[in-house]
């Protein structure tokens, strides 16, 4: 299968490339920036929500499952990208938003029997804080989400069919697959009964009022797996990865039918090797981890670990086995915006979606007008300025994205002095010194690149000059 090593960039398409100087970024910039992405050596590229919506969660609350939002563009420039795309050898995923639509979605006002309804509410609760429910007309609807984001019925069978047809439609325009939204969501318990009183931990971080519960009726119904088939029927053999928000020691009823699942233990790992080996080995145990450490949900990479480890953990990301996930704007380092802006995003996610930075120039070359977000100090980061630094972190990206081609499948994990997390892929191996002091390098060999300087004892850095961050690739192991 074409994913099965691929790494696979997020475009947040609000905060890639304006074409039209609106300040808020399109599918004509996406389409003028795709030789940036060929040349960096991705293999495909996934778009966040390009649908028409109201916005209250920039996309994820959709009100046509089978049209582009103008903002974005049009049918006909979602046509030409995906045909500028293959043309560089690209290919296009899109994000299905399955569990719920806009409040403005047709469905919602003419066919109420689609969504979840109750006469009193349960203790269920919106991922964004407080009850999932909300009053209308004298009865409450379910909203797993922002209260404009009404959760959909999948035992009925219009809401199947409809999001069939809407699955089909993309897929015959040159969609190579999704990237399935919330999909942990899809169905929950017939009787809508409580979610209990929780007596082991989640496994993965939750608010501290769901961490109370045992999130056992509001998700993740038995019959999943059944609905997932019928998404399965409509795409075919087109990639589906999901978002489910579970320990990977509960994929199983979803990888019967997805592709992948979001490896979401790492992705909340904090730098600390003995952490981040845990993770490794729990989610590789079985198949189907799709790589993820950064989003438009959760904070970049530089402003979580600090620049050098940003880059040891991109070292990471592109290095272990499977299909990896790369956020726009990490391949320069880019950082979140300034913290706790709930100009847009309720949810205070805003700091996470700065526009990508182009050029050094005051919006960073991503829009001739006023950017929606401001860009974050792009004097000192964006693709010019790096593009020709054998030093830069949009080197090393790119480097890795070579290299990783050599790796063996599987992965065995190494040991290794505290602090120090080391794996091998085949005849490579990859050390990460995530203790901020001087470590011996694990292996023997000569390293071929490094990441963190004066991380691990400096050996040759044949192929790549400059300060990496990390201890990466040793050959000739015995
Ligand atoms: C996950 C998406 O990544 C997030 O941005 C969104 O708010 C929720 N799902 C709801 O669709």
């Amino acid at each position: 299968m074409w994913w099965q090593d691929a790494v696979i960039y997020q475009v947040y398409p609000r905060s890639f490339q304006d074409s039209d100087g609106d300040g808020i970024g399109d599918l004509p910039g996406i389409e003028r920036r795709l030789d940036h992405l060929a040349w960096l050596g991705v293999d495909a590229v996934w778009l966040s929500p390009i649908y028409p919506s109201p916005m209250h969660d920039f996309g994820y609350d959709v009100a046509d499952y089978k049209a582009v939002d103008p903002v974005f563009g049009s049918l006909a420039d979602f046509d030409s990208l995906v045909a500028a795309a293959r043309e560089r050898g690209l290919r296009v995923l899109l994000d299905v938003v399955p569990c719920h639509t806009s409040i403005e979605h047709p469905w919602f006002g003419a066919h109420p029997e689609r969504y979840i309804w109750a006469d009193e509410p349960n203790n269920w609760l919106s991922a964004f804080g407080g009850p999932a429910w909300s009053r209308l007309n004298g009865r409450y609807y379910l909203h797993s989400f922002y209260p404009e984001q009404p959760d959909l019925d999948w035992r009925n069978p219009d809401v199947v069919t409809g999001m069939q047809d809407a699955l089909r439609f993309w897929i015959e325009r040159g969609a190579a697959g999704y990237r399935v939204d919330a999909i942990d969501r899809l169905l929950k318990d017939p009787e809508l009964r409580d979610d209990p009183p929780a007596s082991e931990p989640f496994g993965l971080p939750l608010s501290d009022e769901e961490a109370r519960l045992a999130l056992t009726h509001s998700r993740n119904a038995p019959d999943t797996a059944a609905a997932l088939a019928r998404i399965r029927e409509a795409v075919g053999d087109s990639l589906l990865v999901g978002e489910v928000y579970l320990p990977s020691a509960k994929w199983q009823p979803y990888l019967e039918h997805l592709d992948a699942a979001f490896a979401f233990e790492l992705l909340h790992a904090p730098w600390d090797a003995s952490v981040l080996r845990a993770a490794i080995e729990a989610t590789t145990r079985r198949p189907g981890a799709a790589w993820v450490l950064s989003n438009h949900d959760f904070g970049r990479l530089v402003t979580r670990f600090g620049a050098e480890n940003a880059r040891s953990a991109t070292l990471m990301l592109l290095t272990l086995p499977g299909p990896a996930f790369l956020y726009q704007g990490d391949e320069i380092g880019l950082g979140d915006g300034p913290g706790g802006e709930r100009r847009f995003d309720r949810a205070g996610r805003d700091r996470y979606r700065h526009p990508m930075q182009w050029d050094g120039s005051p919006a960073g070359g991503f829009t001739t007008g006023e950017p929606w977000l401001p860009a974050v100090d792009p004097e000192r980061t964006n693709v010019e300025a790096q593009r020709d630094d054998p030093g830069s972190t949009l080197a090393l990206v790119r480097d890795l994205l070579t290299l990783r081609r050599l790796l063996a499948d599987g992965v065995e994990l190494l040991d290794a002095a505290p602090g120090v997390l080391a794996y091998r892929r085949g005849e490579h191996a990859v050390a990460i010194n995530t203790s901020g002091e001087e470590r011996p390098a694990p292996l023997s060999g000569d390293l071929v690149l490094e990441t963190a300087p004066g991380a691990l004892r400096r050996r040759v850095l044949a192929a790549h000059s400059g300060a990496v961050t990390m201890g990466l690739l040793p050959t000739g192991m015995g």
